[in-house]
């Protein structure tokens, strides 16, 4: 069975054909990213009108490059919220036309539960990953970070979020400090290679805390007095970016560490959302699975840890698939969309 999938919650336009909610027949990403490259930011406005442009050709692409034709499509999977309100629209305003033009049934996704599904995406002809519950997911990106200890695709539970600033947001924000383009965690990471990660102390923020939870506002701070009191710092990106990812990546990994403790249940680690495709994370993630003996794994290429349509196509086929009657053109389009403490989109 072939799910379209459409994403456009922030600056990307995307469109995906996945099969059986897991195998990737094309997941073709088209982002504005490059025009906001100085901004430390995305303009919505200017967003959306791109978005609008490019919906069409972005579609033919995915359709062609999966070789097959919407009379082959058995859903449509789109992003309802939470994003950018008129970049949000173009996609599910988009999926409604198609729906009903092509008469298809729609399925309105969170954003979130996308990037939840994401580790199930293997490239076309390549075996499934075998995935088994419980499993902990660590879902980081620019505009949350949480924990979740789910039992299947719609049972879990939030067992933590952060308190302030979601670990994506710390990495845009200190690299706008270091003078690094947006977004900052690639450029962070680019910046920091071969850096020294231990060379600036930074806090390891809630230690004391007896709760799962993550803060990242005492981290941006911490550089920010650096940047102002150290002119040694000023002009040493390299280590300074080292140090900041290190400090950031270490938090998740501490708070990870503890879930683990108290959850013994878990049998795999899923790194999520855009922070999962930092490879330092991944390193010091591995560090503590395997001290858990649990199964580490985040999403099998960069392009689905980052907003894709892929991931909104899979978590369309499995809620189809646990909840039929979420099938439903009649979604509302949501900017502030939260996923309730429990894993359930009713
Ligand atoms: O999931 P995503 O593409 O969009 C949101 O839903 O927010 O995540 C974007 C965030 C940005 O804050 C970006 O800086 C961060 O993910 N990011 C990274 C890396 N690649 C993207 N953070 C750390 N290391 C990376 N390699
Ligand atoms: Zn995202």
């Amino acid at each position: 069975m072939l799910t379209l999938g459409i994403e456009t919650s922030c600056d990307e336009t995307s469109v995906a054909v996945v099969r059986d909610g897991t195998q990737v027949l094309s997941n073709v990403i088209s982002s504005s990213k490059k025009s906001f490259e100085r901004l430390a930011g995305v303009i919505p406005e200017e967003a959306a009108r791109q978005q609008v442009a490019c919906m069409t050709p972005v579609l033919d692409a995915a359709l062609k490059e999966a070789r097959c034709t919407w009379r082959d499509i058995s859903l449509i999977a789109v992003t309802k919220g939470p994003g950018l309100l008129g970049s949000l629209l173009v996609g599910t305003t988009s999926a409604r036309v198609l729906g009903a033009t092509w008469g298809i049934p729609v399925i309105g996704v969170h954003h979130t539960l996308g990037h939840l599904s994401s580790p199930w995406l293997v490239p076309a002809g390549q075996p499934e990953a075998g995935i088994r519950f419980p499993v902990l997911t660590l879902s980081a990106s620019g505009g949350h970070t949480d924990l979740w200890h789910r039992t299947s695709h719609l049972e879990g539970r939030l067992i933590a979020r952060t308190r302030d600033d979601a670990a994506g947001e710390a990495f845009d924000k200190g690299a706008s400090m270091l003078g690094l383009p947006y977004p900052g965690g690639p450029s962070i990471a680019a910046a920091a290679e071969h850096g020294d990660i231990h060379l600036y102390d930074f806090p390891m923020p809630l230690h004391e805390d007896a709760t799962l939870d993550f803060s990242f506002s005492g981290l941006k701070t911490s550089l920010k007095y650096l940047l102002r009191d150290r002119s040694d710092a000023r002009d040493d990106t390299r280590n300074v970016a080292a140090s900041y990812e290190h400090a950031l990546c270490l938090h998740l990994c501490d708070r990870l560490g503890r879930a683990l403790r108290t959850h013994q249940d878990i049998r795999e680690v899923h790194l999520v959302g855009g922070v999962s495709a930092n490879l330092h994370l991944r390193t010091l993630a591995a560090d503590v699975c395997r001290d858990r003996r649990v199964t580490l794994r985040h999403p099998s290429a960069i392009a689905y840890c980052t907003d894709n349509a892929a991931m909104i196509a899979a978590a369309g086929f499995f809620l189809r698939l646990e909840q039929p009657d979420a099938v439903d053109a009649a979604f509302r389009t949501v900017a502030a969309l939260p996923l309730n403490d429990t894993l359930s989109q009713k």
